[in-house]
């Protein structure tokens, strides 16, 4: 299959012992403001499936989407809430690290994790963090570089070897995608279609 996904927002939870279970799925994670509502909008084509916002920290909650495939058997996908918003609400940043952790940790089924990168700036010290820490407890994961539109046609070539280097990854390991302009969203798609479709 190709195309958009078919996404159905199932719900949001705080915990992840509040989630319904699922046969496989995905998630999203990444800093605030990095893309993640905006890409999962792409993947489905849609304009305000999940909430996207200028303000950062938009997402506070795990949002459940489950993908129609004609199967009984669905995947689901998850849109996280980000890291690093300085203005979020003490509770917000206090229940952060538990609600994140806890959903990468004990989430069953849990496929892959694609973690956002800003294209433009990233990695930043906690997109480092976050990775140091997918690697040390064995989460699978993907690096996507978010906002391709924003990198100079001229920067390009420089900025994919930058942002591998800083992610400690080749080139080729890193999916670029730019969920204004559509580049790379096709290639992403079927990237979680070999997960959850
Ligand atoms: P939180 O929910 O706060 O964690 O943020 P998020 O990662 O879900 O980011 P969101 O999708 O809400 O987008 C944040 C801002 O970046 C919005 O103003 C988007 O319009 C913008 N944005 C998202 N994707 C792109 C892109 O591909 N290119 C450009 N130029 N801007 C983008
Ligand atoms: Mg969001």
């Amino acid at each position: 299959m190709s195309g958009p996904l078919r996404l159905t927002f199932v719900q949001s939870a705080s915990r992840v012992e509040q989630l319904p279970e699922s046969p496989v799925e995905v998630a999203f994670v990444g800093r605030s403001n990095v893309g993640k509502s905006s890409l999962v909008n792409s993947l489905a084509n849609r304009k305000q499936l999940a909430r996207v916002s200028n303000t950062p920290g938009r997402t506070q909650l795990i949002n459940l989407f489950e993908v129609e495939s004609g199967r009984s058997d669905a995947g689901t996908l998850v849109d996280l809430p980000g890291y690093g918003f300085a203005k979020a609400s003490k509770a917000v940043t206090r229940d952060w690290p538990d609600m994140i952790e806890g959903y990468l940790l004990d989430r069953e089924h849990l496929a892959m994790v694609f973690v956002l990168v800003d294209g433009a700036i990233g990695p930043t010290k906690l997109d480092v963090q976050m990775l140091d820490w997918l690697r040390y407890n064995g989460v699978p994961h993907t690096v996507v570089a978010t906002k391709f539109d924003k990198v100079k046609s001229s920067k390009r070539a420089t900025r994919r070897k930058e942002l591998a280097a800083g992610c400690q990854l080749d080139p080729g390991d890193i999916v670029w995608v730019s969920s204004t302009k559509g580049t790379g969203i096709d290639d992403l798609r079927s990237l979680v279609r070999t997960w959850v479709a």
